[in-house]
């Protein structure tokens, strides 16, 4: 019998390519096909098979899905949410064909499982700001989350009408250092290691206490296998289960590096990101997820910054970008 495959739609990306590397792991590089616009990361080179491949060419995807027999999907291309405050008609766009179009294709081609991520901007500024709970009613402020509370319903509504065992995650912002990230508001709390690592001072772009719920991506990666491979008996939220790992502020991670790194130092020129964190939750309340498929968090604040900054290599230490 022809092996079932797993394809990774954005695998060249900053989650794409450690969830990629991850499954890889898991279950053999032959069995799960890393797919992009771009080419591979070079992380992933000679690790599996890569497809260059446009998720919103439905046909091609559909064609792929059906030639490299398929049964599950990570969906993992999106614009993020500061980029797509830049673009809010491109990212509605592409936020929602590639999702409309992975999931027909996943009911057209008996896909048995999809894992697309929501995130925290699902929730705006009427949301609870603490331990902000798994249903709390929102209006997201920005075209981001707006694409993202969508989606949770398009999941929803593929998985009651068509049975599609569709499972998602509001990742909160993820920290990593094997790539780069997308176009975030959180992105400041990965730059920072950067600054951190080439003896530079950090300009940052949210004010010095703007706290965020965020994750280190270990935590994250480990977190959708895990949520991916529980038995469907146990998953009860069919829109997306709120994901919570460390909350700070900007001046509590600066001040957790200046004990790592002596001598870091930090400024504040907050810009347009500032205004989209002001919406957005400080903290989750992820007892949903806790209790239906065990979901618990690993890194705290001190871990997390002694592996980013053992891990980031001065010479491939990204430039801090602004605006
Ligand atoms: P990213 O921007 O780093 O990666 C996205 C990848 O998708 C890129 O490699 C890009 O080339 C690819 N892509 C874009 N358009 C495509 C297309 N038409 N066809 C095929 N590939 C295409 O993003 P990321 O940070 O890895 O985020 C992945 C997912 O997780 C997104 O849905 C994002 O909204 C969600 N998410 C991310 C974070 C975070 O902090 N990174 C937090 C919450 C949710
Ligand atoms: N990290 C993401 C962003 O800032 C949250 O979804 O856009």
């Amino acid at each position: 019998m022809e092996e079932h495959k797993t394809l990774v739609i954005g695998a060249s990306g900053q989650i794409g390519t450690e969830l990629t590397l991850a499954l890889r792991h898991r279950y053999g590089g032959e069995s799960v096909i890393a797919a992009d616009l771009k080419r591979d990361a070079d992380l992933l080179k000679g690790a599996g098979p890569f497809l260059p491949l446009d998720v919103m060419d439905k046909m091609t995807l559909q064609v792929q899905v059906r030639r490299n027999n398929i049964k599950t999907i990570y969906l993992l291309a999106a614009m993020l949410s500061a980029s797509g405050e830049q673009q809010p008609q491109l990212a509605w766009k592409l936020n929602m064909e590639s999702l409309l179009n992975t999931l027909e294709v996943a009911r057209e081609e008996g896909v048995q499982k999809v894992f697309w991520p929501s995130s925290i901007a699902v929730f705006g500024p009427d949301a609870p700001r603490v331990d902000c709970p798994q249903n709390a009613w929102s209006t997201p402020a920005t075209v981001y989350g707006i694409s993202k509370l969508s989606g949770e319903q398009w999941c929803h509504y593929y998985f009651k009408r068509y049975g599609v065992d569709i499972r998602s995650i509001r990742y909160p912002g993820l920290i990593s250092y094997k790539t780069l990230p997308g176009g975030g508001t959180t992105d400041y709390a990965i730059e920072i290691y950067h600054a951190a690592v080439r003896g530079e001072k950090y300009t940052c772009f949210l004010k010095e206490d703007a706290r965020l719920p965020m994750m280190y991506m270990d935590d994250a990666v480990r977190g959708t296998i895990e949520l991916m491979e529980a038995p469907a008996s146990r998953i009860t939220v069919r829109t997306a289960y709120n994901l919570a790992g460390i909350s700070f502020t900007p001046a509590e991670i600066a001040a957790e590096i200046k004990q790592l790194v002596p001598g870091f130092s930090i400024d504040y020129k907050p810009d347009y990101r500032q205004a989209i964190a002001e919406t957005w939750p400080e903290s989750i309340n992820d007892q949903t997820a806790r209790s239906d498929w065990g979901w618990k968090p690993e890194y705290g604040l001190r871990r997390m910054s002694e592996e980013m900054l053992r891990n980031i290599r001065p010479e491939l230490a990204m430039t801090t970008k602004h605006g």
